[in-house]
């Protein structure tokens, strides 16, 4: 016990983290709630990205707070496999009466990249259980993320998390991203590029349709920096994928919960997917838990042979665990009663226009925004990509905002909770930040 070090920074490898610049300066978080964090030196900081896209009710409500604290108390865990416990099955009654209709089942998991995993297996699964067991091969999109498990990064497209890590899934294609210079500093989705998901069909025509099991995109793409679908692209999509009996995966881990203003993408562009893979905001970031909504049609294909046999060979220990459950009833709840989806759409007006105001800051060359979602692209400094958004992430942190970057583009997708005012706070100090930097 002598040897404990409570303050060695060492031990810890740090996820997405330049690791030895942020032990020579560490930032540290120990309090939150509502918009703010507080740092380890006090200070408050204002939550530009609602942790990690997910805290979409903002820090410590007491409801979900309470309801987790009640149920570690009650039941803290049940197995997962072959038993139950009421609330898992309670919210997940809860899950489907916010997803679109035809989407009535949900399997849990326990973050993003599970979420993922799961329904790149599903997809799988399924065309074997209806006798196309040939269906294998799966189309991604380039910038595209999917987590970090080896099926999402094989079908993601952001090339840093692919290419150190060997050969991946085989039988892998990828769209083109949907990022074209025509569509620059455009206000909600952009006019331009439905053309670009008639590549599907190329690629389809190049496989066979009849090897091809699912196409997964993420409906706005977050995690690249904030790619929105042109006007007609998902559309197209669905017509193409429908067609050839391609499933059609949403990955709604950002979107979902009410970030673009309903409760998922699906519902927010008008077209329902097979299926859709969700996390974050679906607890509020409080407790890891992740979940993949299903369609019927796909449940049910599993539904068949002896009662007494296993449908599908998948789930986690912490599937459906009781306190991510509690948590999640209570997120829900607390969406609801407080209007957060509604809100988001009402903000979101007010949140393009403030976040357009910052087109004449120093370095912007591009802006985008949708729901309660926005990037501001820097141009790069020569010959040091992603450094200027870096220097501008940590002038902000100094100057009490929270804002996430990602190459040369800075994020922000604050909680739904977020007032006016701290949305002029968040642009005005941005601003700031900005005409400082070199
Ligand atoms: C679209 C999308 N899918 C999957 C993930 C992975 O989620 P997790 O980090 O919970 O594994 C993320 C995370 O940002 C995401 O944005």
């Amino acid at each position: 016990m002598l040897d404990a070090k409570p303050n060695d920074l060492n031990a810890f490898w740090m996820p997405f983290t330049a690791n030895r610049q942020f032990k020579a300066n560490p930032r540290m978080f120990t309090a939150a709630r509502d918009m703010h964090f507080t740092t380890s030196d006090g200070r408050q900081v204002l939550d530009g990205t609602a942790g990690l896209w997910c805290c979409n009710a903002g820090h410590c409500r007491p409801r979900i707070t309470e309801a987790v604290q009640h149920q570690v108390a009650e039941l803290d865990y049940a197995p997962a496999f072959q038993m139950g416990h009421p609330l898992a099955f309670e919210l997940a009654n809860r899950l489907v009466d916010l997803a679109p209709d035809g989407i009535d089942h949900v399997f849990y998991t326990n973050s993003g990249s599970e979420s993922v995993e799961t329904a790149l297996k599903i997809a799988l699964a399924y065309h074997r259980a209806r006798g196309e067991g040939q269906r294998t091969r799966l189309i991604g999109r380039e910038r595209g993320y999917h987590g970090v498990n080896f099926g999402g990064i094989s079908v993601g497209g952001i090339v840093n998390n692919r290419k150190v890590f060997g050969s991946l899934l085989a039988g892998v294609d990828h769209l083109p991203h949907t990022h074209i210079p025509e569509n620059r500093m455009s206000r909600g989705q952009p006019e331009h590029g439905a053309h670009l998901a008639d590549e599907l069909e190329r690629i389809i025509a190049l496989h066979g349709a009849e090897t091809v099991a699912a196409v997964i995109v993420e409906p706005m793409a977050g995690s690249t920096g904030v790619l929105l679908p042109p006007k007609g692209y998902l559309q197209r999509l669905r017509e193409i994928t429908a067609k050839h009996g391609i499933l059609l995966i949403f990955d709604e881990v950002i979107t979902g919960f009410g970030r673009l203003g309903s409760a998922f993408a699906a519902q927010h562009y008008g077209v329902t997917p097979d299926m859709m893979t969700t996390a974050k905001g679906l607890t509020n970031g409080v407790i890891p838990m992740g979940a993949v909504f299903a369609s019927g049609a796909i449940h049910d294909a599993f539904m068949q042979g002896p009662e007494h046999l296993i449908e599908l060979f998948h789930g986690y220990t912490y599937s459906g665990n009781p306190i991510a459950a509690a948590a999640g009833i209570a997120t829900l709840d607390t969406y609801r009663e407080e209007g957060l989806f509604e809100r988001c759409a009402e903000l979101a007006p007010y949140w393009q226009e403030a976040l357009h105001s910052l087109s004449d800051a120093r370095h912007v060359i591009d802006i985008r925004n949708e729901g309660l979602i926005g990037a501001v692209e820097l141009e790069p400094i020569a010959g040091q990509p992603t450094k200027r958004a870096f220097d501008a992430f940590l002038k902000a942190y100094d100057k009490g905002i929270l804002i996430r970057t990602t190459g040369d583009i800075i994020a922000m997708s604050p909680p739904l909770i977020i007032s006016r005012e701290q949305i002029d706070q968040l642009v005005d100090t941005l601003r700031d930040v900005l005409n400082s930097l070199d």
